[in-house]
């Protein structure tokens, strides 16, 4: 008798290409993207359409949308066992997004810390798309049916908000959408800025030596972290106390999520040496990380050929996934056949 095969768990996740990935993008998603790609079945794409919710020079998206797709495949995503693809390139994420959006009450998107944010920064392009980009987001998510959503911190309320709206749904026209959760990376969660560790490191913010990205290169890398604020007290030791020092728990977080060490074994480490031998040494650790990936990246980027036959492969099988949940959906809210 065939032995049943085990359906895989799906993985869904995104990012904007608002600006060059960081290290933070790195370790907070694509690394964990990365290491779980075997034990599931993987979309991941570029969140184009989100990009617009921001400002941008047209040609500068463009490159830095199909960077991003080349810098996925570079960190280690196999095109043949996870579906990249640009956002843009499925239609059904931008109709289950209008959709969506009128199962998505004002109350909810007045909530969203991250629009709350937003809109404190930019008071002059307080834009609908900002206000409803969660709704987005959950059409991004749902259409895959998938059971995780590795995101950093920051967006965990947003799948939350998701699975609110799916549930609704749910409930209004029976078992539509699978139920997704979110899935937290244990170290790595919350980079935050060199310059600044009281907020997360962002690609989108002003150019800033608080923020390394994963196209930089090792004398730049090199540079930001000796610069790197640490803590005022004076022991200069090395000890991990988020509160107290939040300057040295970021970095000690970085080192761990680049080497795999425990945040005891890091203090062991560093006994007795100051903050002068510390910050070169992740410094060193973050350039070896990232150097084999940019190198990658950077030839991928020359292959024009190939990134095109990617993004049309990509958008071909997300599409056939995406198109049979919107069907459906389609059916239920009353809309007529095509
Ligand atoms: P975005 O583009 O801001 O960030 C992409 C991913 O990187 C994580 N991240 C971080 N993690 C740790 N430390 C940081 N400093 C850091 N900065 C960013 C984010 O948590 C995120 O996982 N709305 C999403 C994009 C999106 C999406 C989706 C994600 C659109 N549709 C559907 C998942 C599923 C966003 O703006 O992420």
């Amino acid at each position: 008798m065939d032995t049943p095969i085990e359906k895989k768990k799906v993985m869904l996740s995104g990012i904007k290409p608002t600006g060059d990935l960081t290290l933070g993008s790195y370790l907070g998603a694509v690394k964990n993207w990365v290491e779980r790609a075997d034990l599931y079945d993987n979309y991941y794409f570029m969140a184009d359409l989100h990009a617009l919710t921001t400002r941008n020079n047209p040609a500068d998206l463009r490159r830095r949308t199909l960077e991003q797709l080349a810098q996925y495949v570079a960190c280690g995503l196999d095109p043949q066992k996870n579906v990249l693809f640009i956002q843009s390139h499925v239609p059904a994420h931008a109709e289950l997004g209008w959709i969506l959006n009128c199962y998505t009450m004002f109350g909810e998107l007045s909530r969203m810390t991250q629009f709350k944010d937003k809109s404190a920064k930019n008071a002059d392009n307080i834009n609908g798309g900002l206000f409803t980009y969660p709704a987005l987001m959950a059409a991004d998510i749902l259409l895959y049916q998938p059971d995780y959503v590795p995101v950093g911190e920051d967006q965990k309320q947003h799948v939350e908000l998701t699975r609110d709206v799916a549930n609704r749904f749910n409930n209004l026209y029976g078992e539509t959408f699978r139920m997704p959760e979110p899935f937290i990376p244990k170290v790595g969660a919350r980079v935050m800025d060199l310059l600044d560790p009281h907020s997360k490191m962002s690609k989108s913010d002003e150019v800033g030596n608080g923020r390394v990205c994963l196209m930089d290169d090792p004398a730049d890398i090199m540079r930001k972290f000796k610069r790197a604020v640490t803590d005022c007290d004076c022991t200069c030791c090395i000890r991990y106390a988020p509160e107290e020092k939040p300057g040295v728990a970021n970095l000690m977080s970085i080192y761990a999520a680049v080497t795999g060490k425990s945040f005891a074994e890091i203090e062991a480490e560093f006994e007795g040496k100051g903050y002068g031998a510390f910050k070169p040494a992740v410094g060193e650790a973050v350039v070896e990380t990232l150097r084999p990936i940019r190198e990658e990246a950077q030839r991928i980027m020359k292959d024009k050929g190939y990134l095109e036959a990617l993004c049309r492969e990509g958008a071909e099988r997300a599409s056939y996934v995406a198109e049979k949940t919107l069907r459906k959906v389609r059916k239920k809210v009353g809309l007529v056949a095509k």
